[in-house]
């Protein structure tokens, strides 16, 4: 029996859904804990590409049950696209997949504040997906969130709908002199989506512990990363919820004693998308061959994402904060053919090396990285299964990031495909 944490140990997208895919060969159960359709987690199987926003990436495997926890924001029309689109593809999506009576749901006139307030901060915007992420949590957090449980108590709908919108009518009009809405017609809307989902609706603290006394082996979700966190991250441009290991327990409703192990997925280089500091950000050829190669375009909003070379202190403060067991490291054939890779071991900043992340934000924003200088490899490493055959000089560069991160990796990816990548320690 395992119960094992997968986490994003940069700023997202770092391949959690190829691992999460891969490692529910194992799993019973595979949880989601925090995060909305923000997220974009990408599973290749064979040539078939699938993109998951809030269902968890263990659905391929149809003798797993999939959990939406009391954690995740949920938009209930996306929920259910997506729910369509998998089964179209012919993925079962029945009673596999649970859904938190305790979610919080974003509701439409969430987006329009998210869009908003975006608007509204001009050059200093945050770069959010738009799709209601952090007005919905601000909801839950003051107490005027609707839940998942709501859309089968229609009085109890209502009256929050009409209570929540005298002060979101009073924003749009007076503040952001947008359109306002309508109690009637989104009741409407959302008591149809209740209807939908239904029977997958439930108590998923209780299954998820009745799993854990059954001994059965678990994976938690994450969305996002560590640098995205609400707490731990590089604030104010983060998400709205606490995608760090700890966020799983909350999200889910687990006592931190059952948690067996905690993996941090980490790309062999960085990148970013949406506003805010980055420090080891490679302006120039090298960046936009890593975001052409990488294909490094959003799953979710197909925005670019910025590039840069792999970042120790970051990737530090990830251990620290996870209480890492170990690293999931993808990506590695981006490097292929790279002559000389460099990788940041400390921050410069007036006068003052930093080797753990500053929590000051003058600090990270301004700071200058300082690089180690690596030989790179000519050969392709795409679809190698063992660490023995890949180049002398990428076994290198892995036994190089585990020992400046400090823990081991128990995989190395090299493709996209499922299959693609070398398993060098059974997390189960
Ligand atoms: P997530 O949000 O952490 O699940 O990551 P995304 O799916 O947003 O982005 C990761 C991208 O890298 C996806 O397009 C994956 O198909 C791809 N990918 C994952 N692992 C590897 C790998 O080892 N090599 C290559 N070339 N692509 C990978
Ligand atoms: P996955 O799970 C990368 C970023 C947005 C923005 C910030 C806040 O696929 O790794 P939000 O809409 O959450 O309020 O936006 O967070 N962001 C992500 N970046 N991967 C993600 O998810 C992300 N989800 C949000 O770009 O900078
Ligand atoms: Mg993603």
């Amino acid at each position: 029996m395992a119960i094992i944490i997968i986490v994003g140990a940069q700023w997202g997208d770092e391949g959690k859904g190829k691992i999460v895919d891969f490692l529910t060969r194992k799993a019973d159960l595979v949880a989601r804990y925090q995060g909305g359709h923000n997220a974009g987690h990408t599973v290749v199987i064979n040539d078939e590409k699938y993109v998951l926003h809030l269902i968890p990436s263990g659905i391929l495997h149809k003798n797993t049950v999939c959990i939406i926890g009391n954690g995740v924001v949920v938009e209930p029309s996306a929920l259910i696209k997506e729910i369509e689109e998998l089964k179209e593809r012919g993925a079962k999506v029945s009673n596999n997949l649970l859904l938190s009576k305790n979610a919080h749901l974003i509701m439409p006139y969430h987006v329009a504040l998210d869009n908003a307030s975006e608007k509204s901060l001009g050059k200093k915007n945050i770069g959010t997906t738009g799709r209601g992420i952090g007005p919905a949590y601000m909801d839950k957090m003051s107490r005027k969130g609707i839940r998942v449980a709501d859309l089968l108590s229609p009085e109890i709908l209502m009256e929050k709908l009409n209570s929540n919108l005298k002060h979101v009518n009073f924003l749009m009009k007076n503040l952001y002199k947008s359109p306002v809405f309508n109690a009637k017609k989104i009741f409407a809307e959302y008591m149809e989506y209740g209807r939908k989902l239904k029977k997958h609706i439930a108590d998923t603290d209780i299954i998820i512990n009745d799993a854990i006394s059954k001994g059965q082996n678990i994976l938690l979700e994450g969305a996002q990363g560590t640098l995205l966190d609400i707490d731990h991250g590089t604030y104010p441009y983060v998400t709205s919820s606490n995608s760090t290991a700890g966020g799983a327990c909350t999200g889910l409703g687990i006592g931190p004693s059952k948690i067996t192990s905690v993996l941090g997925v980490v790309k062999a280089y960085t990148t970013r998308v949406g506003s805010g500091p980055f420090p080891t950000e490679i302006i120039g050829p090298i960046g936009e061959k890593l975001r052409a190669k990488g294909g490094e375009f959003g799953a979710t909003t197909g925005r670019p994402r910025r590039c840069g070379w792999l970042d120790i202190v970051i990737l530090k403060h990830a251990v620290r904060i996870n209480g890492l067991s170990g690293l999931a490291i993808t990506k590695l054939d981006i490097l292929d053919g790279i002559d000389k890779i460099q990788i940041c071991t400390a921050y410069k900043y007036r006068g003052k090396t930093y080797t753990d992340f500053p929590k000051e934000p003058a600090a990270f924003e301004k700071c200058v990285p300082v690089y180690e200088k690596i030989d790179g490899w000519k050969e392709s490493t795409v679809g190698i299964k063992e660490f023995k055959k890949l180049p002398k000089n990428a076994q290198a560069y892995i036994r190089k990031m585990e020992s400046l991160v400090g823990v081991k990796a128990y995989i190395v990816s090299t493709g996209k495909k499922r299959d693609e990548l070398i398993l060098l320690k059974e997390p189960f």
